[in-house]
């Protein structure tokens, strides 16, 4: 009897333990993974597209650099894997590539460089060009378009493609003509409508990418 009750503990015992770990980890991270993340990796891989807006050099948890990152280990571990109140909305739910890197990143110990002391690849950050392709990526898709697009809160103004930008019903971008252009009219401070919406979370546009949007509608908006 007695024997059998604590086989049945045993049992409860490590399917709780199971189960507990199983949220830990969402599902397998493989060996390679874990001997060749790098902070590196994180940055370009989830940070960048999901937490950088909201979580760059200005704001308490600053996740820019290996160092300031590295503090909030725990933190981002529970907030990303654990609880999953990060990130925030308007930004959807980490895919599963980005928990896969990092959770692999989180279980190595929040490494700088690869455990397996690889050289990893200098993979920049590729900085903002006065050109629409990178305008749009750097700037429209990660502070606007979640509001933007069809069926989000300012669906009225879309901003999804170029068209959409130079559609003299609202003077978003006037070719050579910045000042009279509702873009860059709505980033400065003091704006009547201050976008992206300081409630919003999302980070103000950073004055590198004003100057890229300033010289690419200069240029004639191409
Ligand atoms: C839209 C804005 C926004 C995005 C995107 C966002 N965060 Fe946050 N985050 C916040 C705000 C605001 C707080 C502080 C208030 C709070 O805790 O709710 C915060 C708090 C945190 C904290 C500290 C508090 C805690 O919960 O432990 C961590 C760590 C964190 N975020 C990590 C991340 C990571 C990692 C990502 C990307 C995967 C991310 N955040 C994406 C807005 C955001
Ligand atoms: C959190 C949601 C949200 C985000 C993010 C956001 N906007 Fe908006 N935006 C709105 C809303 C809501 C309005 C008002 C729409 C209306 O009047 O129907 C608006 C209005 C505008 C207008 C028209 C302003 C006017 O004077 O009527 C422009 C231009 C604009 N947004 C550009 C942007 C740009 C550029 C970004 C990114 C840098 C951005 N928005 C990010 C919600 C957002």
């Amino acid at each position: 009897m007695q024997v059998r009750i604590c086989l049945l503990l045993l049992f409860i015992s490590s399917c709780n333990y199971t189960v507990i770990k199983e949220e830990m980890r969402p599902f397998k991270v493989s060996e390679a993974l874990l001997n060749s993340v790098s902070f590196n990796q994180v940055k370009i891989e989830v940070f960048n597209n999901k937490c950088i807006s909201c979580h760059g050099n200005s704001g308490n948890v600053n996740l820019e650099s290996h160092r300031a990152a590295y503090q909030h280990l725990e933190n981002i571990r529970r907030s990303t894997l654990i609880k999953k109140t990060m990130p925030k909305s308007p930004y959807p739910a980490l895919n599963r590539r980005e928990l896969e890197v990092l959770s692999a990143w989180i279980e190595a110990g929040g490494p700088d460089k690869p455990l397996n002391g690889s050289d990893e690849p200098e993979i920049e950050d590729e900085a903002i060009q006065p050109t629409y392709a990178s305008i749009k990526k750097n700037v429209i898709d990660m502070k606007c378009i979640s509001c933007h697009r069809p069926g989000g809160e300012a669906d009225r103004i879309p901003l999804n493609t170029r068209e959409d930008l130079l559609d003299p019903t609202y003077e978003i971008v006037v070719p050579h003509d910045p000042d009279f252009s509702g873009l860059m009219i709505v980033i400065e401070p003091g704006a009547r409508k201050f976008m992206p919406p300081t409630d919003s979370g999302i980070s103000p546009v950073t004055e590198e990418e004003k100057n890229a949007i300033r010289t690419w509608i200069e240029n004639g908006a191409l």
